[in-house]
């Protein structure tokens, strides 16, 4: 069946060069989640675009899939974009109520907006489609399809934490929210947590009544479903065995003359926890001096939202504590903590991933993570150790296998970092087994599956 996908991160960002376009994949857990099933399926893809932008709106990125932006003003931009979308929903979702702006010019931007991406849906649809909206960008989208009485079933995915009744309570438009969401036919979360966070909040807020994981609501029946997003294992699988990819990891493990080496890969978002992992870090090489000029770190942050002041006041944060633990331990010929504020397609990153000894994924709340899917998938040895948050969507999955970590701990950070230095090669074989089954099994093939089943009936 036909797919339109819909969400504001376009995938490719289009540059034009030498008078041919050249893509590049952006960046984020849900680009990467959905760019392989439309790569490979084909489909529609509407995501958001620049008034004026130099190229064209509507792209064809193989003969079956089509990238249509929406355009969009500066004060779009900034009102919904910004605005809404990630100075009130993103905070108040990860539970950041003081950095939870509340503004009437941002609603209405973010309800400017989604109207026109409706408008945008509704032009390309033909009938006989699955409609896939995206995000706490596009929440309101789901009912303004349905109030124009398209046929098809809308499925809307939250990929994001759902936050509990006592946090979505503060927002003056919780209800029109509630009430956009539960326009579509399916509503996904990647925790079944979060599905109990939003039917306390329909049930709180709307007065409605849940019977089980499914909503009733205006005479219609909405299904409420946990399906955590899976990855393209077989793209990571490719990676870690293609030469060029195999031949970098070497000579940079080489280079870095070190006996062992740790990756972590972000986006420089507060919510990844970069600042704890970073203390934990700082402690593991206070407490644990013999390995002091043994152990390296590196670090990719991905820059993101970075006009957002709680994006630079993490970047000026994450800056100065790096510099310290180089100042504190650092010594010539030996780079604790190596940080790159860029962001690296995914051919270099299974190259950090295969050969680190070690993954550190320390957010201090996230929707799921994929990182920590993407390193799995990439050993080939069976020999790197995940230490993974607690707080990470994806330790409901991951936790058998995975050292599990509260962050703020930066005493178990550290000993995790230590266990993981010193863990037998059977422990390693058996937890990245383990790992390695839930992710293999639970792709992202698998995901779009089960959450695009049919409604029952
Ligand atoms: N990523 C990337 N380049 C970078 C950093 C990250 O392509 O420099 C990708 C990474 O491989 C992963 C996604 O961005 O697929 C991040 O997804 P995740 O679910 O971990 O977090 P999110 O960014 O969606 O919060
Ligand atoms: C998270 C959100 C996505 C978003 C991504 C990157 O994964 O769930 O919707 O695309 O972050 O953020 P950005 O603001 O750059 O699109």
């Amino acid at each position: 069946m036909k797919l339109i996908v819909v969400s504001n991160r376009e995938p490719y960002r289009v540059e034009p060069r030498r008078g041919k376009a050249s893509f590049e994949k952006t960046v984020g857990g849900l680009v990467s989640a959905l760019e392989p099933i439309l790569r490979k399926n084909g489909g529609i893809w509407i995501c958001w675009g620049r008034r004026g932008q130099k190229t064209p709106l509507e792209v064809w990125i193989n003969e079956k899939f089509l990238m249509k932006q929406v355009p969009l003003t500066s004060a779009d931009v900034s009102e919904y974009y910004y605005g809404f979308s990630n100075e009130t929903l993103w905070p108040l979702s990860h539970m950041f109520l003081n950095r939870t702006h509340f503004d009437d010019s941002y609603w209405l931007g973010y309800r400017r907006v989604n109207r026109k991406f409706a408008r945008a849906v509704k032009e390309v649809y033909q009938g006989g489609a699955k409609i896939v909206v995206n995000d706490y960008h596009l929440a309101l989208v789901p009912k303004l399809l349905k109030d124009e009485g398209l046929n098809d079933p809308i499925y809307f995915f939250w990929h994001i934490p759902f936050p509990p009744y006592f946090m979505l309570r503060f927002l003056p438009q919780r209800r029109e929210i509630l009430e956009g969401m539960l326009g579509a036919d399916v509503i996904g979360f990647h925790t079944q947590y979060y599905v109990n966070n939003f039917l306390e909040c329909v049930r709180e807020i709307l007065g409605a009544f849940p019977d089980g994981n499914t909503v009733y609501w205006n005479g219609r029946r909405i299904e409420v479903r946990a399906v955590p997003v899976g990855i393209d294992v077989e793209r990571w699988e490719r990676l870690r065995s293609d030469p060029k990819v195999v031949r970098y990891a070497k000579n940079l493990r080489k280079k870095l003359g070190v006996d062992y080496v740790g990756i972590g890969v972000d986006r420089l978002d507060y919510t990844k926890g970069l600042e704890e992992k970073f203390k934990g870090l700082e402690r593991f090489f206070e407490k644990y001096s013999s390995f002091r000029g043994k152990v390296s770190f590196i670090q990719i942050a991905a820059p993101t939202r970075t006009k957002l002041e709680d994006y630079m006041d993490i970047k000026r944060k994450t800056d100065e504590i790096v510099g310290r633990v180089e100042g504190r331990f650092g010594e010539p010929g030996w780079v604790p903590i190596y940080y790159y504020y860029k962001n690296y397609g995914d051919e270099r990153l299974a190259s950090l991933y295969m050969m680190s000894n070690f993954a550190l994924i320390t957010p201090v709340i996230d929707g799921l993570n994929l990182v920590a899917k993407e390193y799995v998938a990439s050993r080939t040895d069976e020999e790197g150790v995940l230490i993974l948050s607690e707080f990470a969507g994806v330790s409901v999955q991951l936790r058998e296998g995975a050292l599990i970590v509260n962050p703020f701990d930066e005493d178990q950070v550290a000993e995790a970092i230590y266990m993981a230095l010193k863990m037998k090669k059977k422990e390693k074989r058996e937890r990245m087994r383990s790992l390695k089954s839930v992710v293999t099994e639970k792709d992202v093939h698998w995901w779009i599956e089960e959450f695009l089943k049919d409604v029952s009936a």
